[in-house]
């Protein structure tokens, strides 16, 4: 018997193309594993009305580690429309199944990393004052809270009369009280004190464990005076206990400024759900973009990993697929992490490295040309001769990573 068990849903769109390719990079690593197929994302909500099936729920309980693709989200109209014609107007409602995922199994940690590969066309460079142009090293890690915030799924247009009457009790609701139901939507922000807590001290204990000089707690504390407020008193109390590691607290609209300016001040980044989502691809921008930007979704007993990046429709029936493959194969390199197979995630890390800094093969996007079916024609690799590029490198056990002194994760 292997000695893991994981679930693979590769989704919908290119998570088809890229999660088989790292099916492959594990394989070369050696990664004691069998995979079971799970079923989610689109087809299944056509087809079933449940974009992410109980049998999924199911495999994911028993099993406790998932490899996620990406799935398709389409607005609420939209998605009733392509609801098989029995289903409709029966009272389903579309919602995303990776978010529904990381509250059903409580994944409330969301750890993106975003780490500079040396020679990546794709990094961010900036003009030095006396000329010329310098590129910053960025070695960023954003907590996410992943369950709560405005993501929670609570919400209305036309709220209740229950509601209205509760949100009339507030002062500062005095301008909407004539609005009509249907012209008024309400986003509920909730943010307990518990997952607060829980998310700023993960963030301090992975600066603790990697070495990271700060925490920025990322927020909007001045305005957003509960919610953000909540967030930032936490920060404060846990950054009591880590004497060495410095906490900085940001307004998340001036971080997304101040990344570009100066991206090395920061290390560990610790946000709310939307605010962790925006910043994380903030980050990654700097990094190399979507084809980069790995994460894992983290709970007390499950853990699913996935690329940030979606099912890009527009590139998913391609042949041969010419979507970046790295971001996948990060996201398997912090499962091997998070399943305590360190070795064989350092040498996935480390083929992509090589593979990067030597640049001969890079997908179109590394090639900062338009994708499509003429990237290949303009010289791309495809998303399997990235892979190809990358296994050759595992087998050849050629290490050029010239690191910074700090693991990589
Ligand atoms: P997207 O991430 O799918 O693609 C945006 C663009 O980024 C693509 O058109 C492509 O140019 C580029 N891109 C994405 N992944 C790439 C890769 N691996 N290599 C090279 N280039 C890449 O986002 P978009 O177009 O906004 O959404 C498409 C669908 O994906 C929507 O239905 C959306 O709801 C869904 N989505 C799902 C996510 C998930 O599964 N976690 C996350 C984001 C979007
Ligand atoms: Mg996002």
């Amino acid at each position: 018997m292997a000695k893991h068990t994981v679930v693979t849903m590769p989704g919908d769109g290119i998570g088809n193309q890229v999660l088989p390719e790292a099916l492959r990079v594990l394989k070369a690593v050696e990664f004691d594993a069998e995979y079971v197929h799970a079923e989610i994302g689109w087809d299944c909500w056509c087809r079933e009305g449940n974009a992410l099936p109980q049998r999924t729920v199911d495999l994911l309980s028993e099993h406790k580690l998932g490899l996620f693709g990406a799935i398709t989200s389409k607005p609420k109209k939209e998605a009733e429309a392509e609801l098989r014609p029995e289903l409709r107007g029966k009272g389903y409602s579309y919602f995303s199944p990776i978010v529904t995922m990381r509250q059903k199994f409580n994944l409330d940690t969301c750890i993106r990393p975003c780490i500079s590969f040396p020679g990546n066309p794709l990094n961010f460079i900036r003009k030095k004052t006396n000329g010329g142009f310098e590129e910053p090293f960025v070695n960023v890690v954003v907590f996410r809270q992943n369950t709560e915030g405005l993501y929670a799924g609570v919400e209305w247009t036309n709220p209740p009369e229950t509601v209205r009457a509760a949100l009339a009790a507030h002062p500062k609701f005095k301008p909407f009280v004539s609005t009509p139901g249907p012209d008024l939507a309400v986003s509920v922000r909730i943010i307990t004190r518990q997952a607060a807590r829980k998310i700023c001290r993960a963030a301090f204990e992975w600066a603790k464990k990697y070495g990271y000089k700060s925490v920025t707690i990322c927020e909007k504390p001045n305005v957003l005076r509960e919610t953000s407020g909540m967030m930032e008193e936490e920060a404060k109390a846990v950054a009591r206990d880590y004497p060495g590691i410095a906490l900085r607290s940001t307004n998340i609209d001036a971080q997304t400024m101040w990344l570009t300016k100066n991206p090395e001040d920061y290390g560990v980044v610790v946000a709310s759900n939307l605010f962790g989502d925006v910043i994380s691809d903030a980050f990654a921008g700097l990094i190399g973009g979507l084809g980069f930007a790995a994460s894992g979704n983290i709970g007390d007993e499950v853990a699913v990993f996935e690329p940030t990046h979606g099912s890009a429709p527009k590139y998913a029936e391609l042949d041969p697929p010419i979507v970046n493959p790295i971001a996948m194969f990060l996201s398997a390199a912090m499962m091997l992490d998070h399943v305590g197979e360190k070795e064989k995630a350092r040498r996935i890390r480390d083929a992509i490295a090589a593979v990067v800094k030597e640049g001969r093969v890079r997908t179109y996007d590394m090639m900062r040309i338009p994708g499509g079916a003429n990237a290949i024609r303009q010289g791309a690799a495809s998303t399997i001769e990235m892979t190809d590029a990358i296994l050759g490198k595992i087998e050849s056990r050629e290490f050029v990573y010239a690191g910074v002194g700090r693991e990589r994760v």
